[in-house]
């Protein structure tokens, strides 16, 4: 079949790639969509068992660190863009380890720049389009807003690594004219994140009665979206959004942890027939993580203005939804975490 576009996405089976997979594929039958994926812990192919068989879909395993197989890609299926989202992308991971997130996050971005730079001798009708973090601009107080000037104040592994990535992206759209673009996104929630994130992390604790772990005084603040909306806002950005430009994206959904969890026990108490205040009895306050930013919030007027651009879901629909597809995927829970996963688990919350 002759197809209309070629794009790659990178770790199209995490969280956020295998929604914006699945999007691209159906949306665009004359798209050839190849997710390239190394399959890391966080990676799962049963995220797209949906659409693995749909003829515009490839799945290709591989590590974007490695310069020769991007190569033979990028020769193989002259791709027309890229949509790079594979990471290292949990925090505490980047804390204990943060070498494998420079690897990947770092290293790996200038791997596909240099491939995309050498393939893309002509520039029209390419795309480079970089997925990155609200974390790069740092930490706020009570007030404010992360705009796309905001001066970039990484402080944790995690959150410097983005922020070379996102410079060396700019650097390649100024030195090199690649036609690169950017964005910056808040917190995400829904199905198929993998549970050491805070909200998976919260629902599968509670159907196994464990203690709901809330770093420090849980007075810490989140930006929340549905993660089905930062797809839709990438594929709007991929297609109209200008070279060189940056794009903030936000849900306007802002929270103290310690909220959130608390709304979040009272749907689960609701959804499995608990007496109200079981789950939120749950709650335990643990040793704070080092380096924790205070609070994340997103001005997201830019893409509204430019793109038209909103949020679909809100907190209530969002989080009931989260919260059911859980529990009704308790095979998929079950899967990724077990193994390595307990390990981890153990290590970083003491075997409760
Ligand atoms: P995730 O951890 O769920 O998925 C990452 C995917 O990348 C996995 O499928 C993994 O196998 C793959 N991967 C990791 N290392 C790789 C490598 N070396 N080569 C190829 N594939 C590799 O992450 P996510 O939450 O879906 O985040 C995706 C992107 O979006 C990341 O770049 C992250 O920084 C960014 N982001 C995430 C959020 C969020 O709230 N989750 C918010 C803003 C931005
Ligand atoms: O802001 C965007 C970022 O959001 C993304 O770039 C990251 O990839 C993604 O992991 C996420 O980072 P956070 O650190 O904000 O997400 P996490 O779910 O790990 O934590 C959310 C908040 O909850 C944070 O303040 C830490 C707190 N927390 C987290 C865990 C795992 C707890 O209180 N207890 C926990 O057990």
């Amino acid at each position: 079949m002759a197809f209309q576009k070629t794009i790659l996405i990178t770790g199209g089976a995490g969280f956020i790639g295998s929604h914006l997979v699945r999007l691209l594929v159906k949306k665009y039958p004359k798209y050839h969509i190849v997710n390239l994926d190394k399959l890391t812990y966080a990676g799962n192919l049963e995220n797209l068992k949906d659409i693995e068989d749909s003829l515009n879909y490839t799945f290709v395993k591989g590590d974007v660190t490695d310069e020769k197989h991007v190569d033979q890609l990028f020769t193989a299926f002259r791709f027309d863009g890229v949509v790079h989202l594979a990471a290292e992308s949990h925090v505490d991971r980047s804390i204990a380890n943060p070498m494998s997130f420079i690897e990947t996050n770092i290293v790996g971005t200038v791997v596909l720049l240099n491939a995309a730079r050498h393939h893309w001798k002509e520039t029209a009708g390419k795309r480079f389009y970089h997925i990155s973090t609200d974390e790069v601009y740092g930490s706020l107080g009570e007030t404010g807003y992360f705009t796309e000037e905001t001066p970039y104040d990484p402080r944790s592994p995690y959150s410097a690594s983005k922020a070379s990535s996102d410079h060396l992206v700019r650097a390649y759209y100024h030195t090199y004219g690649l036609p690169a673009v950017v964005s910056n996104c808040s917190n995400n929630y829904g199905p198929y994140q993998f549970p050491e994130k805070l909200l998976p992390l919260v629902i599968n604790n509670i159907r196994h009665n464990k203690p709901l772990p809330v770093y420090g005084d849980g007075l810490y603040t989140r930006d929340w979206l549905w993660v089905e909306d930062h797809a839709a806002a990438i594929d709007l950005i991929y297609h109209q959004g200008q070279a060189g430009r940056t794009y903030n994206i936000g849900g306007n959904n802002e929270w103290k942890n310690i909220d959130l969890v608390q709304q979040l026990c009272d749907i689960m108490d609701q959804l499995l027939g608990r007496p109200a205040g079981t789950s939120r009895n749950l709650i335990t306050f643990v040793k704070d993580r080092p380096g924790h930013d205070r609070r994340y919030a997103i001005d997201a007027s830019r893409i509204k203005r430019e793109l038209g651009w909103e949020p679909a879901i809100q907190a209530d629909e969002g989080l009931r939804r989260t919260a059911q597809w859980y529990l009704e995927n308790t095979e998929w829970l079950e899967r990724v975490t077990s193994g390595a996963y307990q390990k981890y688990y153990e290590e970083q919350y003491g075997g409760e």
